[in-house]
């Protein structure tokens, strides 16, 4: 074989493995594991833990709205930063590397955008914010969930 065909032979491996590393970015970045669900909207396909662990954060998300709704009803402040911290950033950490490679871009983005505005409604709590401005705050955030909930399911790889 001549030396030409030699590197044009390395050139084509390196393009195909190119290809196939992009291939892979794309599927565990951007577009996930997901198929359309019955009801119209797109379904994520996660292992039973997975999906167990989603869901039991989204129910961690309803106790610390009650924490968020309680401390405001008393003008507590603290009390409104310590509960909406709970629901922040930091939280989003827990999530498991395989499993992150089954969320759609957007849902990440949309996941991520709501712990992160958790961390501004605590800072602007601490920063001597109004239970007025928290409360808005508050029906911001909860659009996100409802954004999120009218695009997404979640199902299992067992079918449930
Ligand atoms: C990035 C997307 C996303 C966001 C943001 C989101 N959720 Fe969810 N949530 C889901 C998905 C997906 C499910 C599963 C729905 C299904 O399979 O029908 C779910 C389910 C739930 C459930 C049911 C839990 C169970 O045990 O069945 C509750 C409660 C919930 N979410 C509350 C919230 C609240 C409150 C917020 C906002 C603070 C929120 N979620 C924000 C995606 C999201």
């Amino acid at each position: 074989m001549t030396d030409a065909a030699k590197s044009r032979i390395y050139l084509a491996t390196i393009a195909v493995l190119l290809l196939v590393i992009a291939a892979m970015a794309y599927k565990f970045i951007v577009a996930g594991s997901t198929e359309k669900g019955d009801d119209g909207r797109l379904a994520i396909i996660l292992e039973p833990g997975e999906r167990a662990l989603m869901l039991r954060e989204m129910r961690e998300f309803v106790a610390g709205l009650q924490l968020v709704a309680d401390a405001l009803s008393r003008d507590d402040m603290p009390g409104v930063a310590k509960a909406s911290r709970a629901m922040g950033t930091a939280k989003a950490h827990d999530v498991p590397v395989a499993m992150m490679g089954k969320l759609p871009l957007e849902f990440k983005t949309l996941a991520l955008g709501t712990h992160r505005e958790f961390d501004i409604i605590a800072a602007d709590a601490e920063a001597n914010g109004t239970p007025k401005h928290a409360l808005a705050q508050l029906a911001d955030v909860l659009q996100k969930c409802v954004a999120c909930h009218a695009s997404y399911q979640v199902k299992s790889t067992t079918g449930k």
